[in-house]
């Protein structure tokens, strides 16, 4: 089966790699979609974040990071896969998620499907990371090394 893994990825996290790792256990053919313009300004650029995902997924043959823009169906479309896969979180993410996915299956018949967050990665967000970050703190624990080098260098 061959999935997209949409987002903005703005770094990605531990919680972002667990989900990537655990779709390429499941599905054959995995295409990971960095959005280029996410509706919050993004800290990184589009390369910048694709190469952070490629740094840190080491099995390059089985998937690859493509940069999109635009609506989501139409990219899922010209790649021609069978399903979204999202990570999700708590509840709180899941209603944000359950009306992109019902939106997504209006618009263009596409099935989303969840995974859930391993339970140590259950409260890391990109948006966290960067504000505690901005604020001094300690992110060592929800970014790869390779992340925090670009937070701390740009
Ligand atoms: O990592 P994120 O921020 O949860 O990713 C959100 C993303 C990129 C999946 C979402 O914003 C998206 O699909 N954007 C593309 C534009 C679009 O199709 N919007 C309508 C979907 S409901």
């Amino acid at each position: 089966m061959k999935i997209l893994m949409p987002g903005s990825f703005d770094p990605p996290t531990y919680g972002h790699l667990d989900v990537i790792h655990r779709s390429l256990e499941l599905f054959d053919d995995v295409i990971i979609g960095v959005i280029s313009n996410p509706n919050k300004a993004p800290m990184f650029s589009a390369e910048n974040r694709k190469q952070m995902i490629e740094d840190n997924i080491k099995s390059k043959d089985l998937y690859k990071v493509e940069i999109f823009d635009g609506l989501l169906v139409d990219f899922a479309r010209e790649n021609e896969v069978q399903a979204i896969v999202k990570g999700v979180r708590a509840m709180t993410d899941f209603d944000y998620e359950f009306q992109m996915a019902q939106v997504n299956k209006t618009l263009d018949s596409l099935e989303t499907l969840f995974v859930p967050a391993k339970p140590e990665y259950g409260y890391v967000s990109s948006s966290l990371v960067k504000e505690i970050h901005r604020l001094g703190g300690d992110v060592s624990s929800f970014v790869p090394s390779s992340v925090l080098d670009k937070l701390n260098n740009g």
